[in-house]
């Protein structure tokens, strides 16, 4: 099976009270992790990189070659949807030429006349070829790629105007942050959400920043609307902190312990662990 959009797998999930991990990918390993992770779970999946990590990999059509490709080799049953990460105008359009099956048009930092014109735009292009739509409003808190936005909470009007144009499933802030959570982070807004939820007539919702979100903040989120949950930072800290304990212990001066596939598979079975340990968290698990 080849990578599909996603449109089918969040609305599901949206009428089954769970929610979609999507797992940010850096590199071949990463994503071999993730597709082992979801295929013996029996988890649907999106599968998503910035456009930093597309550069890094390559490009945007080395990464659709490489998940199609390993989808195939590895024998992956459940759906796997290809996703474009906080997007602008222009990588969300390439994208959709490329072959991802699904994109993120991050218009947020843009007045919200501005953003619903470009999301407008997006949303026509990437639904003329099947390829599902995330737009956002209200910034995401913390750093990606370099850049740095304040946790906001997204205006319930601006989403619905957001909402109305379309798109498959809206990313809003309601106090989440992108990296570690601070120790004296406040939590999710759920009054904030539930106006957003009111507004937006149900569509499902995006939480960014969900790495190290507490359990019952998340499960209460999921049954609030949140459909899809995003995950970069826990998956790089656990592969980081199994990385150092292998070189730490010496073992990587151990006989031939130099040789990658050695020296990564510490890190990469943590990836595994923690990707299936959030695939049943979030509900997922099993329902491929
Ligand atoms: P974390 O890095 O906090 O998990 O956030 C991921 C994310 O929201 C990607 O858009």
């Amino acid at each position: 099976m080849a990578i599909v959009s996603a449109t089918e797998m969040v609305n599901k999930a949206h009428e089954g009270r769970y929610a979609i991990p999507a797992f940010n990918t850096n590199n071949l390993e990463w994503t071999q992790c993730i597709l082992k992770a979801v295929q013996e779970t029996r988890t649907p999946v999106m599968i998503q990189t910035s456009e930093g990590a597309a550069k890094y990999m390559g490009g945007y059509k080395t990464v659709v070659d490489m998940v199609n490709d390993l989808i195939d080799s590895m024998g992956i049953t459940v759906p796997v949807a290809l996703h474009l990460d906080h997007g602008t105008y222009e990588g969300a359009k390439a994208c959709i030429e490329a072959g991802y099956s699904s994109v993120m048009f991050d218009g947020s930092h843009y007045s919200i006349e501005e953003n619903i014109e470009k999301s407008k735009e997006i949303i026509a292009l990437a639904h003329a070829k099947g390829v599902s739509v995330e737009c956002e409003v209200g910034g995401i808190g913390g750093t990606e790629d370099g850049v740095t936005s304040n946790g906001e909470l997204a205006d319930p009007a601006e989403c619905k105007a957001v909402a109305d144009l379309g798109v498959d499933f809206l990313a809003a802030g309601i106090g989440n942050i992108h990296g570690k959570y601070p120790e004296n982070w406040a939590g999710l807004n759920f009054e904030r959400l539930e106006e957003i939820k009111e507004a937006i007539g149900g569509k499902p919702m995006v939480l960014h920043g969900g790495s190290g979100i507490p359990f019952e903040q998340t499960s209460k989120a999921v049954s609030l609307g949140v459909s899809k949950i995003n995950i970069n930072t826990e998956l790089q800290l656990v592969f980081a902190d199994a990385t150092r304990k292998y070189i730490e212990a010496g073992k990587d001066l151990a006989g031939k312990g130099y040789d990658p596939r050695k020296l990564l598979k510490p890190g990469c079975d943590a990836i595994i662990a923690k990707a299936k340990e959030l695939c049943e968290a979030f509900g997922a698990a099993g329902k491929a």
